[in-house]
């Protein structure tokens, strides 16, 4: 229930599918379609609007599918085109959307564009990708011959060299995900024709990875400048030379026209953008200049990170409420927030910044409703939902992820740390924490696969799980159901201004939203212990409604709140 003028996504849900985790149904060990499709219930029994699907095109996983060979099919991995057209029709009978993601900063090597445009220095398409000659008096694989000093997302330098045409080209993540030149018009329009194949088939939008790098600083002449090498650092950072690029806006207007202009529904779409400071992102969701619905930002997930996300310290809530208190306001009167706490790129939430043993489930519900009930649009990532938490891995053989092994390698190799603290790192940050299988049963295998999974099942699923908390009203699943339908009853919910408040409480979050004569006062104890909470306006409140909260017994207004508990006020 929305103000006619508010897009149907302003009240909606999303939720994150990562495909190779979710439910194996033919028994090799990974998820695939067939396998979400048989876990349909599950989510409209949750609630949720959107699925967001993370990469099913054909790839040879070396980015876990973020590299994608062919962008208009489907790994046999995960299934056919046929199985992706009744999950659609199935997804869409049970009122839900589908959203793809779409990973057109780079293609893996092996999509045929890549292996064409290597194949001599005249192709036609050698200028579909970013090749560049040695630095200039440098034998090409001399050591410092890059073309720049770019590190790359996953360890070592972000170019390689190619034997065969002597040039280097441009990966900002692995060397299997080569970038592709937007600067050349065929590239953008062969990517807007397959974005127009997809919608033609039906789906309901796209997720942008990293999409605000697809604009490189290119001189007039053709080079690319060198990154600023930080202390202690062995590459430059090219960040300022690739994210937000000059002709990033262009680019996506230029996408709406040719993909979007003219669609019956508008399709959403959320880039992804990391580094993406409040300023830009208003011009980015502005809706009057048409180039994205909501970006994913960066900063909340980046609080704990000391020099590298390797290093977590504590989180401290006041910076915290500081982050996305500048992001709320910042967007409040143009733009709109994306909601997230994990995806399949971070450590679980409960893991992080709740308490996933004593208080997992008191935790993992508080988390939900602040954040949930901030303005914007809240993201729900596979197993979120069971409050499922980090993989807690002990060897290095347990991971599986691209990132953590090439750090691990890497950091070893130039014996930047000891084994015991590298693996002290990816116990906290890997992005394996998040990828382990969604914990469906106590079974062997979690109900996920029939067989040992590519990943390791968490060890607590026997308590953690699906079906368990389906049949107890007081699982974290059926506080989210609860969550979801407030979102979806109460219009404060998703179109309310918001105010912090209590900035400076080092323990409590807190804050309002008011739409009309509606007012909803949020809190959340995000410690162990008992926490009273001092509002200027607490006589107001003192009669008002508990919409949601986390514990079962309902005390006073003026009762401190308890370890790790939320309550959403409402009156008006
Ligand atoms: C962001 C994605 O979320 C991540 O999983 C991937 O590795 C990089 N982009 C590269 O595509």
């Amino acid at each position: 229930m929305t103000s006619p003028a508010a897009p149907w996504w302003t009240s909606a849900v999303v939720y994150q599918v990562y495909p190779r985790s979710f439910a194996d149904s033919n028994g090799d060990g990974i998820g695939d379609l067939r396998g979400v499709a048989g876990k349909l219930d599950h989510l409209e029994l949750l609630g949720v609007d959107v699925i967001w699907l993370s990469p099913v095109y054909p790839s040879p996983q070396d980015d876990a599918g973020y590299d994608i060979s062919d962008y208009r099919g489907i790994d046999p991995v995960f299934g056919t085109l046929e199985d992706f057209d009744a999950l659609l029709v199935d997804v869409h009978a049970r009122g839900m959307k589908l959203v793809m993601d779409l990973v057109v900063n780079h293609t893996s090597d092996e999509h045929p564009w890549f292996v064409e445009s290597r194949s001599s220095r005249d192709n036609p398409k050698r200028d579909w990708y970013w090749w560049r000659p040695a630095r200039p008096h440098m034998e090409p694989g001399a050591p410092g011959a890059e073309p720049t000093n770019w590190g790359s997302a996953f360890s070592g330098p972000a170019w390689d060299l190619d034997q065969a045409t002597g040039e280097y080209y441009l990966h900002l993540f692995s060397r299997k995900q080569p970038d592709l030149n937007w600067e050349n018009p065929e590239v953008r329009a062969a990517i807007h024709a397959m974005m127009r194949w997809w919608l033609d088939r039906g789906v309901d939008g796209f997720r942008m990875d990293v999409i605000n790098f697809i604009s490189k600083d290119v001189r007039a002449d053709g080079s690319l400048p060198d990154g600023v090498v930080r202390a202690g650092a062995r590459y430059g950072d090219g960040h300022p030379h690739f994210s937000c690029g000059p002709r990033i806006h262009e680019y996506l207007q230029e996408m709406n026209r040719e993909v979007f202009a003219g669609r019956r529904e508008r399709p959403l779409t959320v880039g992804e953008m990391p580094g993406v400071t409040v300023d830009q992102a208003v011009l980015f969701t502005d809706p009057a200049r048409a180039e994205v619905d909501m970006v994913f930002q960066f900063e909340h997930v980046g609080l704990d990170h000391g020099a590298s996300k390797w290093d977590v310290h504590p989180l401290r809530l006041t910076d915290l409420k500081a982050s996305l208190g500048r992001w709320q306001a910042g967007l409040a009167d143009v733009g709109w927030n994306s909601l997230y706490w994990d995806n399949h790129d971070q450590p679980r939430i409960v893991s992080r910044f709740g308490d996933d043993g004593e208080h997992r489930v008191r935790s993992a519900t508080m988390l939900a409703t602040v954040l949930h009930l901030h303005r914007g649009t809240p993201y729900v990532y596979q197993g979120e939902e069971l409050g499922m938490t980090n993989a807690h891995f002990e060897r290095i053989d347990d991971y599986r992820d691209i990132e953590s092994l090439n750090h691990y390698a890497e950091a070893l190799t130039h014996g930047l740390a000891d084994p015991g603290a590298l693996l002290a790192g990816l116990r906290a940050s890997s992005r394996d924490n998040a990828r382990t299988p969604v914990q469906w049963d106590g079974t062997e295998y979690a109900g996920f696969s029939t067989v040992e999974p590519w990943i390791a099942v968490n060890p607590n699923h026997l308590e953690i799980n699906a079906a368990v908390q389906h049949d107890d009203p007081g699982s974290v699943f059926h506080f989210y159901r609860r969550l979801i339908a407030l979102r979806h009853t109460e219009p404060a919910v998703a179109l309310g201004t918001f105010t912090m408040l209590l900035a400076d409480d080092a323990a409590v979050y807190a804050f309002r939203r008011r739409l009309g004569e509606t007012r909803l006062l949020v809190l959340g104890n995000f410690t162990a212990t008992e926490q009273t909470v001092a509002l200027d306006d607490a006589d107001a409140w003192a009669g008002a409604e508990l919409v949601l909260g986390n514990y079962p017994e309902v005390v006073g207004f003026d009762a401190p709140l308890r370890p790790w508990e939320s309550r959403v006020f409402r009156r008006g």
